[in-house]
């Protein structure tokens, strides 16, 4: 069995996650998508509202299959049994850090643990959670950035007095 780890914050989920997403899902059998649970970070969305988030997504793909995790991704690598992540790029400027990252996770797995890289498709190349926060909080229009049925929920996250 071919399977991946495909990790992120997904905070929000984005059109060009999903991009990922789909494409990896049809080079390995199955394919985790897990949400990492950073204490040190106040997301907009819940872990448990993201990895929500993530289910209906990806409900059309039978060999996705969406997770949580905290701690170091390669010990959730090795709980899982899984030797391969994949990190989407976009531009040059991700591939700095995760050229690091992914090295990083090679030494300490001591080469069991590799990193496989997507380049994001075109059209989603421009587009961040970062972004997509930002444009929601002062009211811009999100829905070329997220799937629809997530629009309306981002906008919530933004409404005051609540
Ligand atoms: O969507 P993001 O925020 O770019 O995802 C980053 C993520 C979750 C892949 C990365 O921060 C991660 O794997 N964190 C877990 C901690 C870890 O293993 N760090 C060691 C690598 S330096």
């Amino acid at each position: 069995m071919k399977t991946a780890i495909y990790p992120g914050s997904f905070d929000p989920m984005t059109l060009g996650h999903l991009d990922v997403i789909e494409r990896a899902a049809s080079m390995f059998d199955t394919l985790t998508v897990s949400v990492l649970n950073n204490k040190a970070k106040s997301p907009l969305f819940s872990v448990e509202e993201r990895v929500k988030i993530l289910q209906e997504a990806t409900g059309h793909l039978s060999n996705v299959h969406v997770d949580s995790f905290s701690g170091l991704l390669i010990d959730y690598c090795k709980e899982k049994d899984v030797h391969i992540v994949i990190r989407g790029l976009r531009a040059v400027t991700d591939f700095e850090y995760e050229l690091q990252v992914a090295q990083t996770n090679r030494m300490l797995s001591h080469g069991d643990v590799d990193t496989l890289f997507l380049t994001t498709s075109l059209e989603y190349a421009y587009l961040s959670s970062s972004s997509v926060k930002e444009i929601a909080a002062f009211g811009g229009d999100i829905r070329q950035c997220v799937p629809e049925f997530m629009v309306q929920r981002v906008y919530d996250k933004f409404k005051r007095g609540e």
